[in-house]
């Protein structure tokens, strides 16, 4: 198993791990998925098995105190094995921040309690008015 940086090449495993999760955004523009893991500010770690992506994680950064882990997901096959702890703590150690707030779906709560924390209440705000594919 290696971490490594994300790369374009890694673009079509993240695809896949993120369409086996019925996450739609990514999949729905390749193009679009390759800048907003690449931009300025982004941090993006992906684990690779033999070659294959079996696990990413992007996190984003201001370099200094505050980072905000936007996706950390894991092959339904190779979970269990510590690749996601392994993940957030090589995507934290490239982002030089401090400290990492994110939103948890219900079902992965107990993946962030194995981690020091404190829980706050989550808000996903629409500023602009809900868009209807977010
Ligand atoms: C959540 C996820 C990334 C965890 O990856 P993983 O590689 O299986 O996690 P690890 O093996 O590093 O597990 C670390 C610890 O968290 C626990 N844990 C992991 N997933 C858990 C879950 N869904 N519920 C409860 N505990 C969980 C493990 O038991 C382990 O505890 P331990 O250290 O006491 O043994 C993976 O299950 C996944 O990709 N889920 C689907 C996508 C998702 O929900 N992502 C997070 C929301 S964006």
């Amino acid at each position: 198993m290696s971490y490594v940086d994300f790369a374009e090449e890694h673009v079509a495993g993240v695809l896949r791990l993120c369409g086996a999760e019925g996450w739609p955004t990514f999949p729905a523009d390749p193009a679009r998925a390759l800048r907003v893991l690449t931009a300025p500010g982004v941090v993006t770690v992906v684990a690779l098995e033999d070659g294959a992506v079996v696990g990413f994680a992007q996190m984003l950064t201001d370099g200094e105190i505050q980072a905000f882990l936007n996706l950390v997901v894991v092959a339904a096959a190779a979970r269990g094995r510590g690749i996601g702890t392994r993940l957030v703590r090589e995507a934290f150690a490239r982002s030089g921040a401090q400290r990492v707030d994110l939103l948890a779906l219900e079902e992965s709560t107990g993946f962030y309690h194995s981690f020091a924390h404190r829980t706050f209440a989550g808000y996903r705000v629409y500023p602009g008015g809900e868009p209807s594919d977010a």
